[in-house]
């Protein structure tokens, strides 16, 4: 009844007004609040890029002193959380502990499930970016049998996550800079892009009035395939798989196959038709990273640059706008830092995890906001009459 749009896979349909993130995919733009990706990346920390996502504007001195204080003193989990992650069996993928983990903040944060108070909608949103580096990092520490590191206020947002990760109780822990620069940089890259699938899930859940940590599990979940989140971990496996550069070309010839289901992971995306502007800043940020650790010479780098150019002039990627997307170089920066690859998407997820209660709060913030509902083209049986089971 009345009329609508069919339009599956929602190639040309805008679901919503904001303000947030801006693409151009033919040109190979992304803006958040106005300012360039590649400005952002370089000159901003992914703390700064957080108060700018969530408030509009990039803070004073006394704004981001104050935000930073608010982030920090929420990194703690509540100490029944550990029971919870204990209830996992140890191979437990990542991403599956952090879906269950944020769903379940809804039961540990009852008073941010008042969606309806706007002070609450914010301590909802400082909880969530403060404590999903602790839960993406106790993922991690349950699945190599250490113990888990509680939070240090007192380091910045990536150098806390990292000695979440790696500090075990037996040493002291140093973070190295680099590190910790590349690391903040891969969260600034991923912060938001507009309405893509997880982002557009969020909404969807939260358009009900969902509570925002049932909406922000819901993100979580959506990211999670590989043609989504999940395409870093998907790629590094494919760079190894592919394992030396006389090989490119056979994975091209699959990749260009239509009987065979491979794809190139970390090419192609729905809305750039040009080169991914976080691809640029994490192929450099690869380049740092590895050049100062000292292992340049790193296979997976050079299978990668060499599939990159030998795609870029090849006919069908030609054809088809197919570039290197934002997934491509972060699994090696982030398998160089150390992370085995079921952590790629879960710190994705974290980073993400900016953009999509951004966006929640947007929405709910706005007063024409209503629940979404898609419609459909039906194709199935018309009226028929009920049988008996005894005449079937
Ligand atoms: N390798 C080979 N062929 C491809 C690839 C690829 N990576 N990507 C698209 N194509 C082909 C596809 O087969 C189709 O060909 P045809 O028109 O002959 O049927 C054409 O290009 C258009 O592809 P599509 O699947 O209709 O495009 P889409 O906009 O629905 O999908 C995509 C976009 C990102 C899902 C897709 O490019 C893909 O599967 N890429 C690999 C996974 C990946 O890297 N995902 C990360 C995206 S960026 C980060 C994020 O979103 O999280």
């Amino acid at each position: 009844t009345g009329h609508f749009t069919f339009d599956p896979g929602y190639t040309s349909t805008g679901s919503t007004e904001s303000a947030i993130t801006y693409i151009d995919g033919n040109q190979g733009t992304l803006l958040y609040r106005g300012y360039p990706i590649e400005q952002l990346a370089e000159k901003s920390s992914f703390l700064e890029v957080s108060y700018l996502l969530l408030n509009g504007e990039l803070p004073s001195k006394a704004e981001f002193a104050e935000f930073e204080e608010k982030i920090t003193r929420h990194t703690m989990l509540h100490e029944q959380m550990v029971k919870f992650f204990e209830g996992f069996r140890r191979d437990a993928h990542p991403m599956a502990i952090i879906c269950g983990a944020v769903g379940a903040m809804s039961a540990f944060y009852h008073d941010s499930t008042d969606i309806t108070d706007p002070k609450q909608r914010v301590i909802a949103s400082h909880r969530l970016i403060a404590k999903m580096p602790t839960i993406a990092a106790w993922a991690y520490k349950y699945s190599v049998g250490q113990p888990f590191i509680y939070p240090r206020n007192d380091l910045g947002f990536a150098a806390n996550f990292l000695r979440m990760c790696f500090a075990v109780p037996a040493e002291e822990y140093v973070v190295s800079p680099t590190m910790a620069r590349a690391m903040d940089r891969i969260f600034t890259l991923h912060a938001d892009h507009e309405q893509n699938a997880s982002t557009s899930t969020v909404r969807l859940a939260g358009s009900s009035h969902a509570n925002p940590f049932a909406c922000i599990a819901s993100g979580v979940a959506s990211l999670w395939g590989p043609a989504h989140g999940g395409a870093n971990e998907a790629c590094l496996n494919m760079l190894r798989e592919i394992g030396s550069v006389d090989r490119i070309p056979e994975f091209i010839a699959r990749a260009k196959d239509k009987n065979d289901p491979f794809r190139l992971m970390g090419f192609g995306h729905r809305v750039y038709k040009n080169f991914d502007p976080r691809a640029k800043v994490m192929q450099q940020t690869a380049h740092e990273v590895l050049s100062e650790l000292g292992v340049e010479n790193n296979p997976t780098l050079q299978v990668a640059q060499e599939l990159e150019r030998i795609a870029l002039e090849d006919d069908y990627f030609i054809e088809k706008k197919l570039y290197p997307n934002v997934d491509f170089y972060s699994g090696i920066i982030l398998d160089a830092i150390g992370f085995p690859t079921s952590m790629f998407t879960a710190i994705f997820a974290m980073a993400r995890t900016v953009g999509w209660i951004s966006q929640w709060k947007e929405m709910i913030d706005d007063p024409k906001q209503k629940i979404g509902r898609p419609r459909q083209l039906y194709t199935g049986a018309t009226t028929r009459d009920y049988t008996d089971i005894s005449d079937r």
